[in-house]
């Protein structure tokens, strides 16, 4: 019996995710969400304030409320318009939980065993870890696939959890193509652009600016005020050597380039632009005007978080019409999907 979809297949179509968890930094502002708010001008674009995935670490529950509005309140302050992207939060529409469970029965716990990030964030303690923590990417390829999305923006750090969704997409359709004659999902591509699509810590090169970094000092939050940045800018960790003409010299120093990697991305000038501007200064005076862009930047951003944070009726309000916009597309895909398996008699 030949089965009849309701979904289509949008020719592009947008989604991201973030999750609340507080401090939120210039990574997550230069290597995501700056690259949403172009897409939005062009695209069809879904955003996702990913509260299930917080949860997944059990202290982030003790405020999940509170974090989720205010990563919402950046979102919008740092330019997501609520009338022409969908914004939303991701426990608003279940078809996220179910879709998860389903490809839970697809991937393989060795495909799960490769993600780095978990190896990261369980630590030494891995039993200690939540089994939502090990499962985090098959949710994370749920909330893709559920709206038959084509490209995600991310930074880098994700680029294998997106190719885990990849493999479970393909492992769908090549179960499912007999019955239908065609693939189901389109494999989607990551968007990774830029200088900022790896933003370091400001104290060690080698290690992404993180939410969780226990020094404050590593990061610059989109919460900090003018001073907090200038510290941390002055602070930042360089080394010894003067600032070079050439990119190729900074191939072992970590810490100059991130900083002139962070200067590109708030200036939209190329290293080797800014190379030459500062080359045989010292990092003093580099490091000033770097504070003064990155200030430029982000106060605006910091006073409309704190304006919305002090109106969060209109917060939810946002995300309870993105979350019904979200649903009719999530709720057509995963019929389908149910449909597609034979588990689905009523729809
Ligand atoms: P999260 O909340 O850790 O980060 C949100 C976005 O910020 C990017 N990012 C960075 N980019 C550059 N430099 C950094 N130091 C840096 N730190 C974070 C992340 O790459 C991300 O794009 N698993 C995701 C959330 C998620 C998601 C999704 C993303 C859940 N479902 C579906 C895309 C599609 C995460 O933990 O992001």
């Amino acid at each position: 019996m030949k089965i009849m979809l309701k979904s289509k297949q949008p020719s592009k179509r947008i989604f991201s995710g973030i999750q609340p968890t507080g401090n939120l930094h210039i990574g997550n502002y230069l290597g995501a969400i700056k690259n949403w708010i172009k897409l939005q001008e062009e695209d069809d674009c879904i955003y996702s304030i990913v509260d299930l995935h917080a949860m997944t670490v059990p202290n982030n529950l003790l405020d999940i409320k509170n974090s989720t509005l205010e990563v919402a309140a950046a979102v919008i302050a740092s330019g997501i318009d609520p009338k022409k992207s969908i914004l939303f939060n991701q426990s608003n529409v279940p078809q996220h939980t179910e879709l998860a469970w389903i490809f839970n029965c697809i991937a393989r716990i060795g495909w799960l065993n490769r993600m780095t990030q978990f190896k990261e964030k369980a630590g030494k303690k891995k039993d200690n870890a939540t089994v939502g923590l090990f499962s985090y990417p098959v949710l994370m390829a749920a909330d893709i696939l559920l709206y038959k999305a084509t490209h995600v923006p991310v930074g880098e750090d994700q680029k294998q959890h997106l190719e885990l969704t990849r493999d479970i997409a393909s492992s769908f359709n090549t179960t499912f193509n007999k019955t239908l004659d065609k693939d189901f999902f389109h494999l989607p591509e990551p968007i990774i652009l830029g200088p900022a699509k790896r933003i370091m810590s400001l104290r060690d090169g080698k290690s992404k600016m993180s939410k969780s970094d226990t020094s404050d000092g590593s990061r610059i939050n989109l919460m900090d005020n003018k001073d907090q940045i200038y510290q941390k800018i002055k602070r930042a960790k360089t080394d010894q050597h003067p600032i070079p003409d050439n990119i190729n010299d900074l191939d072992d120093r970590p810490e100059a380039l991130n900083l002139f990697n962070i200067y590109a991305s708030f200036s939209n000038k190329s290293v080797k632009e800014i190379l030459q501007q500062f080359s045989g200064k010292g990092f003093a005076q580099f490091k000033e005007s770097l504070s003064d862009l990155i200030i430029n930047d982000i106060s605006p951003i910091t006073k409309e978080m704190k304006h919305l944070m002090n109106n969060k009726d209109e917060i939810i309000k946002i995300l309870i019409d993105g979350s019904n916009k979200a649903q009719e597309i999530a709720n057509e895909v995963l019929i389908d999907i149910k449909k597609i398996i034979g588990i689905n008699f009523k729809d």
